[in-house]
């Protein structure tokens, strides 16, 4: 038999654990795997190779992924090298994977990238679907790889500021990735300290936050760590840093939550007040030993 496997959407530590999984496992079984670069691109524009046990060797504690993705690609609204338009490959997709003899293709991916998947299955492509994101929100799934190392992250961000909060008496705001949910946020919140979680699951009011300020200056603690989820609403709307060109699924870039809230709080109070973006380190790195076994597991089970 032979495979094919591809990641697609954004990176996340563990993806090189699937990825060595499924190669280690499926040799085992004689299962030849082809690896395809640059997620559905790399199926599109034949842009593959042979994966051999050999191939993969040391690439289990590295982050990213040895296979490139990208979160623009959809074969339904596909725009390739010196195409004007955007245009549906889809069909060609599935014959190429016909032409290559794939009995099935392994899809690492997020829910932009699944739903994709979830379309060409229906119309007969074999798919077997791998869950990733570091923002753990994927539906069926009770944790996905990564997550725990962007929480390890993101709480060494928290322990980071705590002590130059402390020493500048400031109120200092870290805003964390999540698109639109708050796990990371809220797991880094509770790991890490923080006196104000705020998450897109649950509404706030900016007199809430200045409440629980108050009530700890009056308790004598003259600083304040607030973490807030990038998909926040601040004052009833999320704030987005960009259009994402041709991802119909993830279509704005958010950010700027945190500084919005920066900007309210400095002008209502007297507090000095500093906002701290952590960005894509939270995607970045090592992945934690966990993510490195969940990882290896999805991948071997794929
Ligand atoms: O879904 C994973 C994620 O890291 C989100 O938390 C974040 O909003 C988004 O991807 C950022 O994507 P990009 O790297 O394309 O800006």
């Amino acid at each position: 038999m032979r495979f094919g496997i591809l990641n697609g959407g954004g990176d996340c530590p563990g993806l090189n654990g699937v990825l060595r999984g499924v190669v280690k496992a499926a040799y085992q079984k004689n299962i030849e795997i082809y690896g395809f670069y640059q997620g559905y691109k790399g199926l599109i524009e034949l842009d593959y190779e042979v994966l051999t046990p050999k191939k993969i060797r040391g690439i289990l504690p590295k982050g990213g992924t040895v296979l490139g993705t990208t979160n623009r690609d959809n074969p339904f609204h596909y725009k390739g090298k010196g195409d004007n338009e955007y245009k549906d490959v889809s069909d060609a997709l599935i014959a190429n994977a016909s032409a290559l003899s794939l009995d099935c293709l392994i899809v690492v991916g997020g829910d932009g990238t699944m739903s994709i998947t979830h379309e060409l299955a229906m119309k007969g492509l074999k798919v077997v679907g791998v869950p990733k994101t570091i923002d753990n929100d994927l539906n069926s799934t009770d944790q996905t790889f990564g997550f725990e190392t962007a929480v390890n992250t993101a709480t060494d961000a928290i322990d980071k500021l705590h002590t130059t909060a402390e020493s500048h008496h400031r109120v200092m705001i870290l805003e964390l990735m999540g698109r639109d949910a708050g796990f990371i946020t809220l797991y880094a919140g509770i790991a890490g300290g923080a006196d104000v979680i705020l998450i897109p699951e649950i509404p706030f009011t900016i007199d809430n936050i200045m409440a629980k300020i108050n009530k700890r200056r009056a308790l004598g603690n003259d600083f304040s760590i607030i973490v807030i989820a990038e998909g926040c609403k601040i004052q009833g709307h999320q704030v987005v840093a960009a259009e994402n060109e041709g991802n119909e699924y993830n279509r704005y870039r958010l950010g700027g939550a945190g500084e919005a809230l920066r900007q309210i709080l400095t002008e209502i109070s007297d507090l000095e007040v500093r906002n701290t973006v952590l960005g894509h380190l939270q995607r970045g790195g090592s992945p934690a030993p966990f993510d490195r076994i969940l990882s290896s597991r999805y991948g071997v089970a794929a």
